[in-house]
């Protein structure tokens, strides 16, 4: 038995998959709301599901007070402040490098965040999160649990931004996974799924767990209609450009067997 979900052109500004960057800003206008990461940080707000995996990253890893949030949520204005700043105080070679152009920032998402590593006078823009200690084994947990390191080193052309080992971006599991097990950035990510269609999907495999089947949608003028299996769950995000990308969580034989 399939069901029909409805989805309006609007709504691929909308999800965990949106690729933001100098050529796409984000768009969406819609009231949402953000948590804060812990009552230890009330100020750095994210979406609540990227919040809870954070936190669960920080379990994962037992981080303690070793990792700090420097910066998640930004407003608009936020954003158009620390680039004006920016530019007073670092010029526009750097600022271009590593600030995002208001608008064209992950941050007004609630889907970003800055981490550093905990030391006297972390720099808020380039918050030192290197590779080794407890920083690397939190960026090597993050695909786990739908997190990625945004902006590599090799990909700088691909992203527009310089190298940021401190900036990490939601984007749901098992998207993280597969992004970092093909060394995918967004970008490349986003165009990589656009070759899997609903007749022809992209099947992530599990071992004991359920198969995870993910497809792209273009979206349509009007209104798109996406038919998903019953008794399923599923996610539905935009890709911020032009379609939809499908996330199915398939129930297999052998979790039935096991009545999970
Ligand atoms: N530092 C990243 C690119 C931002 O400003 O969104
Ligand atoms: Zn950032």
């Amino acid at each position: 038995m399939m069901k029909t979900v409805t989805l309006r052109k609007e709504q691929i500004y909308q999800g965990d998959l949106l690729l933001v960057n100098a050529r796409h800003p984000y768009r969406d206008n819609s009231r949402k709301f953000y948590v804060s990461l812990n009552s230890r940080y009330e100020e750095t707000l994210l979406s609540r599901e990227a919040a809870n995996a954070l936190q669960l990253i920080f379990q994962k890893i037992s981080s303690g007070n070793a990792i700090v949030p420097v910066s998640g949520y930004r407003t608009l204005e936020e954003q158009v402040n620390i680039y004006n700043t920016s530019l007073k105080d670092n010029g526009e070679e750097f600022t271009r490098k590593y600030v995002a152009l208001p608008n064209h920032s992950e941050h007004q998402t609630g889907l970003a965040i800055d981490l550093g590593l905990n030391k006297p006078d972390i720099d808020f823009i380039r918050p030192d999160f290197p590779y080794g200690g407890i920083c690397e084994e939190f960026r090597q947990a993050a695909p786990d649990y739908g997190f990625i390191e945004r902006y590599a080193k090799d990909k700088e052309s691909i992203t527009g931004i310089s190298h940021e080992p401190w900036h990490f971006r939601y984007v749901g599991y098992p998207h993280s996974k597969i992004m970092q097990e093909n060394g995918f950035s967004l970008e490349e990510y986003t165009q990589f799924i656009k070759a899997y269609l609903e007749d022809k999907k992209y099947l992530f495999e599990q071992a004991h767990r359920a198969e995870i089947e993910i497809y792209y949608v273009p979206a349509k003028d009007d209104k798109t209609l996406i038919k998903i299996p019953e008794n399923c769950v599923y996610q539905i995000s935009g890709n911020n450009i032009d379609g939809f990308v499908v996330t199915v969580w398939r129930r297999n034989n052998e979790q039935e067997l096991y009545g999970h």
